[in-house]
């Protein structure tokens, strides 16, 4: 694009796109730099053939745009760009920074990882930078400029995207400088640092911040890859995560010098571990996440997952930015998604707060590791597709009834779910006392069971606000600093009802135990003490006797990994008891009354699916919070428009047909039909009803 389609583009009317609200954003990820430009053109008309409104282009051509280091060459992005304005395409302008070009890494070698086994890399794949380096930061914020410089105008952009998927840590001198200074920012000298890492374990104590140096293999990782010194791992993945945050603002704030409005966002993983996705809130935009569930995931995991994307973003709606249409790439097996599981895996993202539906990717690589990865168009053009078919008819359904989806939310949660990423990272780098003990696994075993009733719940995180919700369950919330404490505390002193489970509450930011009686901050309200914790032999469980209430045929309850011994208070009520090992007939499930109906249950052991839905029954006992029964694999949830319009979602994730009753009255805004007491769903079916207010 020379200066003067710049200018032309200056004084356009810009199409519509999802992000203002009127049509959502369908299409994903395209690289048309792959390809002869003979093949854009028939790109362009298969496009429209699918209903594909949007593009997501320039994620990985740093090494084109910047030839050399005083190089910069726009004229393919440009030709591109124009393009997709002929083509009525909105445009999500990735930033590139993504991938270092081959000549940076030669020419600067610092900006190349070092990896945990303190190799230096060559150029090599992509997700591939030093974060730290300095380099690295003044050239991909320059690129991220100069694009917002150039692309700012172009009336069809609809949101900036920087560098993707962000990912990995590195290792080297550079970031061991700069891991010091952040110590010493933090700590101010080096004895707080001992203090803080207790780092006399070990005889690690520090006399000097040159004597700190980043956990990996040659320092303080032991053989199986756990931390030596808790606090030293954590701060290190603290210091890394903030750095790669600061390295987002900086791209975001060059492409601010340019565009003071379009949305600007990163691409997610969900539960992915590195990074913590809550210190993103405040600087996204909107939130971006791709979702790829393998043919084992569940419906609640991946629901699971958006639910958590969605409370990255405060609640508010978010772009589904990544989904394969067909099959993944990175699977030890990658199974095509059935017939009419394309449509039911976007309108279930839709369901949980997904205001786009894009894909990876609109035209296949040819070759490159990602050359099987499914896309819209096949690598030799190919629409005659079930595929292409497929996407052609969802993007003709968007197109139609997506106007009355923008605009609205996800119903608030009754419940809330507490996810803390550093949790996650205390428990994974623990050397014990279970090695089966897989935070995300533990979470998503409460989650299943709330979503099996169709409970609207929000995933939340430590900061809360906990108020809004009638119950808050925090499973192994093993990392409680002061804050989340009191606020905690706060919450069932005000009549919330809390579920803990073993290995919550166990030690402060820095991995160190509390000091007292667990779960020391909130043992008091636990009404119990844990005296010891037993680890389970692997595959082993231990009999759980809730009394009367389990029904005759029901599956019998059971503890699984770990054990809490318990010594209750005299005031507290229990409500299980282990049946088995020489804890037999101790208390595994208490409950402590604080105020109105409110309270702690603890949950001394981590109970099987029977057992959760158990405690899931005390739990929301003595609440008004209700779910709506449906057959498994069919989900109900809403979303509400500002005028108090409801809109039901009924997604069936299973092959096989079923009916449901979900009590709701309507139309199908899908098919304009309206519908019934009784609901029929065919395999993979989807019925959106629209109830008005008060209705
Ligand atoms: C990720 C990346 C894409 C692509 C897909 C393949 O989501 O962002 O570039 O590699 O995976 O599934
Ligand atoms: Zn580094």
């Amino acid at each position: 694009m020379s200066a003067d389609t710049t200018a032309s583009f200056a004084g356009q009317q810009p199409p519509v796109t999802a992000l203002d609200g009127v049509s959502a954003l369908y299409g994903g990820d395209y690289n048309p730099e792959q390809w002869p430009q003979e093949v854009w053109a028939r790109d362009m008309e298969l496009f429209r053939e699918a209903n594909i409104n949007s593009v997501t282009i320039n994620v990985f051509s740093w090494a084109r745009l910047q030839p050399s280091e005083d190089v910069y060459d726009f004229a393919e992005l440009d030709k591109i760009v124009t393009m997709t304005r002929y083509a009525g395409l909105s445009i999500v302008m990735a930033t590139s920074t993504g991938a270092l070009p081959a000549w940076l890494s030669l020419r600067h070698p610092e900006v190349n990882r070092v990896d945990h086994q303190g190799r230096r890399m060559r150029h090599r794949e992509r997700h591939n930078p030093c974060i730290n380096s300095p380099v690295y930061r003044r050239l991909s914020t320059e690129l991220a400029g100069r694009l917002a410089e150039r692309y700012g105008p172009v009336p069809n952009l609809a949101a900036w995207h920087v560098s993707n998927e962000y990912g990995g840590f590195c290792w080297c001198d550079i970031c061991a400088g700069a891991f010091r200074e952040w110590l010493r920012a933090r700590y101010g000298t080096v004895n707080n640092v001992n203090e803080a890492w207790n780092a006399a374990f070990w005889g690690h104590t520090y006399h000097s911040f040159e004597e700190i140096f980043p956990p990996n293999e040659l320092g303080d990782t032991t053989a199986g890859n756990k931390a030596v010194l808790g606090g030293l791992s954590l701060d290190y993945r603290r210091f890394y995560g903030e750095a790669v945050l600061e390295s987002f603002r900086d791209e975001k704030a060059a492409i601010r010098q340019h565009d003071p409005d379009r949305p600007v966002t990163t691409n997610m993983m969900g539960t992915f571990p590195d990074y913590d996705y809550f210190q993103w809130s405040e600087d996204l935009d909107i939130v971006s996440w791709d979702s790829y569930p393998s043919p084992e995931t569940t419906a609640a995991e991946t629901c699971f997952r958006h639910d958590l994307m969605r409370a990255v973003g405060h609640q508010k709606p978010f772009m589904l930015m990544e989904q394969t249409p067909s099959r993944q790439n990175w699977q030890p097996y990658n199974a095509l998604k059935r017939p009419q599981q394309l449509r039911q895996q976007s309108w279930q993202a839709i369901s949980r707060g997904a205001d786009t539906v894009q894909f990876f990717q609109l035209r296949q690589s040819r070759a490159g590791c990602e050359k099987f990865h499914g896309a819209v168009i096949g690598a030799d053009g190919s629409s005659q597709t079930r595929t292409f078919t497929e996407v052609a008819q969802l993007g003709e359904e968007l197109a139609k009834v997506s106007r009355r989806v923008l605009g609205s939310h996800v119903e608030p949660g009754k419940v809330a779910i507490v996810f803390d990423w550093p949790s996650n990272w205390g428990l994974a780098m623990s050397t014990g006392p279970s090695q089966s003990l897989d935070y995300v696994a533990q979470v998503e075993n409460w989650y299943r069971e709330i979503h099996r009733r169709n409970i609207p719940v929000d995933i939340i995180s430590t900061a809360g606000p906990f108020d809004d919700y009638q119950a808050v369950i925090a499973p192994c919330l093993y990392m409680l600093g002061e804050q989340p404490a009191a606020a905690l505390r706060a919450y069932v002193g005000d009549g919330g009802r809390l579920l803990l489970t073993t290995m919550s509450a166990l030690v402060d930011e820095l991995d160190r135990l509390h000091q007292g009686q667990a779960p020391v901050p909130l043992r008091d309200l636990a009404g119990v003490t844990v005296e010891e914790t037993d680890a389970l032999r692997p595959g082993h469980s231990v009999a759980l006797d809730f009394g009367e209430t389990v029904l005759a045929g029901a599956s019998a309850p059971a503890g699984t990994i770990l054990c809490d011994v318990l010594r209750p208070d005299p005031d507290t009520t229990v409500l299980a008891r282990y049946g088995g090992e020489y804890y037999a007939g101790i208390p595994a499930l208490t409950f402590a009354a604080s105020a109105g109906n409110g309270g702690v249950l603890y949950s001394a052991s981590l109970p099987d699916e029977a057992g959760v839905a158990l405690v899931i029954d005390a739990l929301l006992a003595g609440t008004d919070v209700r779910g709506t029964r449906t057959p498994a694999g069919v989900a109900v949830s809403r979303r509400i428009r500002p005028d108090g319009t409801v809109l039901t979602f009924l997604v069936n994730s299973t092959s096989e047909s079923h009916s449901a009753t979900p009590g709701t009255a309507g139309t199908d805004i899908l098919t304009g039909h309206s519908v019934g007491e009784t609901i029929e769903l065919g395999p993979y079916g989807v019925v959106v009803i629209e109830t008005p207010a008060g209705g």
